[in-house]
Protein backbone atom coordinates (compact mmCIF):
# COMPACT_ATOMS: atom_id res chain seq x y z
CA UNK A 1 0.00 0.00 0.00
CA UNK A 2 1.53 3.27 -1.12
CA UNK A 3 1.34 5.88 1.76
CA UNK A 4 -0.98 8.39 -0.26
CA UNK A 5 -3.57 6.27 -0.87
CA UNK A 6 -6.61 6.70 1.44
CA UNK A 7 -7.83 4.32 3.96
CA UNK A 8 -10.97 2.23 2.63
CA UNK A 9 -12.39 2.95 6.06
CA UNK A 10 -12.53 7.21 4.84
CA UNK A 11 -13.65 7.00 2.10
CA UNK A 12 -16.56 5.45 3.48
CA UNK A 13 -16.84 7.99 6.29
CA UNK A 14 -16.95 10.37 3.55
CA UNK A 15 -19.49 8.94 1.63
CA UNK A 16 -21.73 8.70 4.86
CA UNK A 17 -21.25 11.96 5.36
CA UNK A 18 -22.04 13.28 1.99
CA UNK A 19 -24.88 10.94 2.50
CA UNK A 20 -26.00 12.19 5.68
CA UNK A 21 -26.10 15.97 4.33
CA UNK A 22 -28.39 14.72 1.34
CA UNK A 23 -30.46 13.41 3.47
CA UNK A 24 -30.39 15.60 6.08
CA UNK A 25 -31.77 19.31 5.58
CA UNK A 26 -29.03 21.88 6.97
CA UNK A 27 -31.37 24.51 7.93
CA UNK A 28 -28.12 26.86 9.13
CA UNK A 29 -26.46 26.03 5.13
CA UNK A 30 -29.40 27.78 3.88
CA UNK A 31 -29.84 31.71 1.97
CA UNK A 32 -32.91 33.81 3.83
CA UNK A 33 -34.64 36.75 3.11
CA UNK A 34 -34.67 38.95 6.46
CA UNK A 35 -35.57 42.23 4.59
CA UNK A 36 -37.35 44.57 2.49
CA UNK A 37 -34.42 46.58 0.74
CA UNK A 38 -37.47 49.88 -0.02
CA UNK A 39 -38.63 49.34 3.70
CA UNK A 40 -35.49 49.31 5.73
CA UNK A 41 -34.01 52.84 6.72
CA UNK A 42 -30.37 52.94 5.54
CA UNK A 43 -29.42 55.33 7.99
CA UNK A 44 -28.89 53.40 10.69
CA UNK A 45 -28.00 49.63 12.16
CA UNK A 46 -31.72 47.22 12.75
CA UNK A 47 -31.56 44.18 15.33
CA UNK A 48 -33.11 41.40 13.34
CA UNK A 49 -33.35 37.46 14.25
CA UNK A 50 -32.47 34.18 12.37
CA UNK A 51 -32.48 30.88 13.65
CA UNK A 52 -32.44 31.93 17.31
CA UNK A 53 -30.24 34.77 16.95
CA UNK A 54 -30.37 38.64 17.80
CA UNK A 55 -28.16 39.60 14.39
CA UNK A 56 -27.52 43.35 13.21
CA UNK A 57 -28.21 44.38 9.65
CA UNK A 58 -26.67 47.64 8.78
CA UNK A 59 -25.21 49.65 5.59
CA UNK A 60 -21.85 50.03 5.07
CA UNK A 61 -20.22 53.11 3.22
CA UNK A 62 -19.91 51.32 -0.25
CA UNK A 63 -24.46 50.81 0.08
CA UNK A 64 -23.34 47.00 0.83
CA UNK A 65 -25.65 45.67 3.44
CA UNK A 66 -24.14 43.79 6.13
CA UNK A 67 -24.81 41.18 8.93
CA UNK A 68 -22.74 40.91 11.76
CA UNK A 69 -23.96 39.09 15.33
CA UNK A 70 -25.42 41.58 17.34
CA UNK A 71 -22.87 41.83 19.63
CA UNK A 72 -20.04 43.70 20.14
CA UNK A 73 -16.43 42.11 20.96
CA UNK A 74 -15.25 44.47 23.29
CA UNK A 75 -18.38 44.32 26.27
CA UNK A 76 -20.98 42.23 24.37
CA UNK A 77 -23.55 45.47 23.91
CA UNK A 78 -25.77 44.86 20.73
CA UNK A 79 -24.37 47.04 17.60
CA UNK A 80 -27.89 48.07 16.68
CA UNK A 81 -27.81 50.14 19.46
CA UNK A 82 -24.93 51.51 17.78
CA UNK A 83 -24.74 54.39 14.61
CA UNK A 84 -23.36 54.26 11.05
CA UNK A 85 -21.04 57.26 10.86
CA UNK A 86 -20.03 59.13 7.98
CA UNK A 87 -16.64 57.36 6.69
CA UNK A 88 -19.68 54.24 6.36
CA UNK A 89 -18.50 52.20 9.55
CA UNK A 90 -20.38 51.10 12.56
CA UNK A 91 -19.72 52.54 15.63
CA UNK A 92 -20.45 50.82 18.84
CA UNK A 93 -22.75 53.31 21.13
CA UNK A 94 -20.43 52.32 24.46
CA UNK A 95 -16.93 52.86 23.67
CA UNK A 96 -17.30 54.36 20.30
CA UNK A 97 -15.11 51.25 18.70
CA UNK A 98 -15.70 51.24 14.68
CA UNK A 99 -16.07 48.00 12.58
CA UNK A 100 -15.92 48.17 8.80
CA UNK A 101 -18.01 46.19 6.24
CA UNK A 102 -16.42 42.97 6.70
CA UNK A 103 -16.03 43.16 10.66
CA UNK A 104 -12.79 44.42 10.69
CA UNK A 105 -12.38 47.40 13.97
CA UNK A 106 -10.69 49.65 12.15
CA UNK A 107 -10.71 52.04 15.07
CA UNK A 108 -10.25 51.75 18.82
CA UNK A 109 -9.97 55.31 20.16
CA UNK A 110 -8.92 53.94 23.94
CA UNK A 111 -5.57 53.29 22.49
CA UNK A 112 -2.74 54.80 24.27
CA UNK A 113 -1.28 55.38 20.47
CA UNK A 114 -1.51 54.56 16.77
CA UNK A 115 0.72 51.73 17.24
CA UNK A 116 -1.31 49.97 19.73
CA UNK A 117 -4.33 51.09 17.55
CA UNK A 118 -3.25 48.95 14.91
CA UNK A 119 -2.01 46.51 16.85
CA UNK A 120 -5.10 45.67 18.72
CA UNK A 121 -7.53 46.80 16.09
CA UNK A 122 -5.83 43.29 14.03
CA UNK A 123 -6.30 41.31 16.84
CA UNK A 124 -9.52 38.75 15.51
CA UNK A 125 -10.92 39.28 19.04
CA UNK A 126 -11.83 42.86 18.19
CA UNK A 127 -13.53 41.98 15.19
CA UNK A 128 -17.34 41.83 14.92
CA UNK A 129 -18.92 38.45 13.77
CA UNK A 130 -20.11 38.64 10.10
CA UNK A 131 -22.14 36.43 7.85
CA UNK A 132 -22.69 36.77 4.01
CA UNK A 133 -25.33 38.32 2.57
CA UNK A 134 -27.43 39.19 -1.07
CA UNK A 135 -29.50 41.47 -2.69
CA UNK A 136 -31.87 40.08 -4.74
CA UNK A 137 -34.99 40.37 -5.91
CA UNK A 138 -35.60 43.32 -3.99
CA UNK A 139 -34.89 41.78 -0.79
CA UNK A 140 -31.99 41.13 1.73
CA UNK A 141 -30.73 37.63 2.13
CA UNK A 142 -28.57 36.53 4.89
CA UNK A 143 -26.79 33.32 5.45
CA UNK A 144 -27.36 31.18 8.32
CA UNK A 145 -24.07 30.46 9.63
CA UNK A 146 -20.57 32.49 10.07
CA UNK A 147 -17.04 32.72 9.47
CA UNK A 148 -14.69 31.89 6.94
CA UNK A 149 -16.09 28.16 5.64
CA UNK A 150 -19.94 29.82 5.74
CA UNK A 151 -18.14 32.13 2.67
CA UNK A 152 -17.74 29.43 0.37
CA UNK A 153 -20.39 27.36 1.21
CA UNK A 154 -22.81 30.06 0.75
CA UNK A 155 -21.04 30.43 -2.54
CA UNK A 156 -21.74 26.97 -3.30
CA UNK A 157 -25.58 27.11 -2.24
CA UNK A 158 -28.48 29.71 -4.63
CA UNK A 159 -31.28 30.87 -2.27
CA UNK A 160 -34.45 30.31 -3.45
CA UNK A 161 -35.27 32.88 -5.63
CA UNK A 162 -38.92 32.96 -7.28
CA UNK A 163 -38.24 32.10 -11.03
CA UNK A 164 -41.19 34.43 -12.70
CA UNK A 165 -39.25 37.47 -10.77
CA UNK A 166 -36.04 36.33 -13.12
CA UNK A 167 -38.30 37.11 -16.08
CA UNK A 168 -37.64 39.83 -18.26
CA UNK A 169 -40.65 39.66 -20.53
CA UNK A 170 -43.66 41.83 -19.67
CA UNK A 171 -45.65 38.12 -18.73
CA UNK A 172 -45.30 38.76 -15.39
CA UNK A 173 -46.17 41.75 -12.93
CA UNK A 174 -44.29 41.97 -10.17
CA UNK A 175 -47.17 43.53 -7.19
CA UNK A 176 -45.09 44.67 -4.10
CA UNK A 177 -43.50 43.31 -0.97
CA UNK A 178 -45.31 43.32 2.44
CA UNK A 179 -43.54 42.77 5.28
CA UNK A 180 -45.16 41.77 8.48
CA UNK A 181 -43.74 40.39 11.81
CA UNK A 182 -45.13 37.51 13.29
CA UNK A 183 -44.47 36.20 17.03
CA UNK A 184 -44.18 32.57 15.65
CA UNK A 185 -42.02 29.92 13.70
CA UNK A 186 -41.95 28.89 10.34
CA UNK A 187 -43.68 25.28 11.33
CA UNK A 188 -47.03 27.42 12.88
CA UNK A 189 -46.95 29.18 10.15
CA UNK A 190 -47.07 26.44 7.61
CA UNK A 191 -49.90 24.55 9.34
CA UNK A 192 -51.69 27.80 8.68
CA UNK A 193 -51.33 29.05 5.69
CA UNK A 194 -51.45 25.65 3.95
CA UNK A 195 -54.76 24.55 5.71
CA UNK A 196 -57.05 24.96 2.52
CA UNK A 197 -59.86 24.53 5.06
CA UNK A 198 -59.74 27.83 6.67
CA UNK A 199 -59.58 29.63 3.55
CA UNK A 200 -63.19 30.04 3.13
CA UNK A 201 -63.95 30.76 6.41
CA UNK A 202 -61.22 33.16 8.03
CA UNK A 203 -61.18 35.18 4.20
CA UNK A 204 -64.73 34.97 3.89
CA UNK A 205 -65.97 37.54 0.80
CA UNK A 206 -62.12 38.02 0.08
CA UNK A 207 -61.54 34.16 -1.36
CA UNK A 208 -64.39 31.82 -0.82
CA UNK A 209 -67.54 32.13 1.27
CA UNK A 210 -67.84 30.49 5.12
CA UNK A 211 -71.40 29.18 4.20
CA UNK A 212 -71.47 27.65 1.13
CA UNK A 213 -67.66 26.65 0.99
CA UNK A 214 -66.86 25.61 4.31
CA UNK A 215 -66.21 21.71 3.17
CA UNK A 216 -64.00 19.00 2.49
CA UNK A 217 -60.81 19.84 0.27
CA UNK A 218 -58.69 17.33 -1.48
CA UNK A 219 -55.10 18.18 -1.27
CA UNK A 220 -53.63 16.39 -4.25
CA UNK A 221 -49.71 15.26 -4.13
CA UNK A 222 -48.07 17.21 -7.26
CA UNK A 223 -44.59 15.78 -6.35
CA UNK A 224 -42.96 13.31 -4.51
CA UNK A 225 -42.32 14.75 -0.83
CA UNK A 226 -38.52 15.31 -0.11
CA UNK A 227 -36.07 16.46 2.05
CA UNK A 228 -33.76 18.80 -0.03
CA UNK A 229 -37.07 20.23 -2.41
CA UNK A 230 -40.38 19.87 -0.17
CA UNK A 231 -43.65 19.32 -1.38
CA UNK A 232 -46.42 20.41 -2.90
CA UNK A 233 -50.11 19.57 -3.49
CA UNK A 234 -53.14 20.69 -5.62
CA UNK A 235 -56.37 22.04 -3.96
CA UNK A 236 -59.91 22.12 -6.16
CA UNK A 237 -61.33 25.81 -6.76
CA UNK A 238 -62.24 27.30 -3.43
CA UNK A 239 -63.41 30.47 -4.86
CA UNK A 240 -65.62 30.00 -8.28
CA UNK A 241 -63.53 32.96 -10.10
CA UNK A 242 -61.11 30.90 -10.07
CA UNK A 243 -59.65 27.44 -11.14
CA UNK A 244 -57.23 24.58 -8.57
CA UNK A 245 -54.66 25.75 -6.45
CA UNK A 246 -51.28 24.86 -5.81
CA UNK A 247 -49.74 24.87 -2.38
CA UNK A 248 -45.91 24.91 -2.89
CA UNK A 249 -42.92 24.69 -0.14
CA UNK A 250 -39.26 24.43 -0.74
CA UNK A 251 -37.33 24.71 2.01
CA UNK A 252 -35.39 26.67 4.39
CA UNK A 253 -37.98 29.24 3.28
CA UNK A 254 -39.94 29.78 -0.11
CA UNK A 255 -43.73 29.00 -0.48
CA UNK A 256 -45.80 30.07 -2.63
CA UNK A 257 -49.89 29.53 -3.81
CA UNK A 258 -50.45 29.54 -7.46
CA UNK A 259 -54.10 30.31 -8.19
CA UNK A 260 -55.26 30.37 -12.04
CA UNK A 261 -57.92 32.34 -13.10
CA UNK A 262 -60.72 30.69 -15.34
CA UNK A 263 -59.28 32.64 -18.46
CA UNK A 264 -55.62 31.28 -17.57
CA UNK A 265 -54.27 34.44 -16.05
CA UNK A 266 -52.27 32.82 -12.67
CA UNK A 267 -51.87 35.04 -9.24
CA UNK A 268 -49.04 33.87 -7.31
CA UNK A 269 -48.09 35.03 -4.37
CA UNK A 270 -45.01 34.28 -2.78
CA UNK A 271 -44.24 34.23 1.41
S1 LIG B 1 -18.77 47.60 24.18
FE1 LIG B 1 -18.56 48.20 22.13
S2 LIG B 1 -16.89 49.51 22.14
FE2 LIG B 1 -17.04 48.86 24.16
Amino acid sequence: MVASEPKPNLINEEKLFLQQEEETFQWKKQWYPVAVIDHIDASHPHQIQLLGKNLVLWRDGDNKWRCFDDVCPHRLVPLSEGRIESDGTLLCAYHAWRFDGEGNCVKIPQSKDAVTEAKNCSNSKACAISYPVKELQGLIWVWGESGQQAKVESELRKPRLIPELEETSDRVIKLYWYQRDLPFGWDFYMENVMDPAHVPVSHHGLYGNRYSDAKYYDMIPVRKVSTQEGFSFEIPPIDPSFGTGIQDFQPPCHHRIELTSNDQRQLILAL
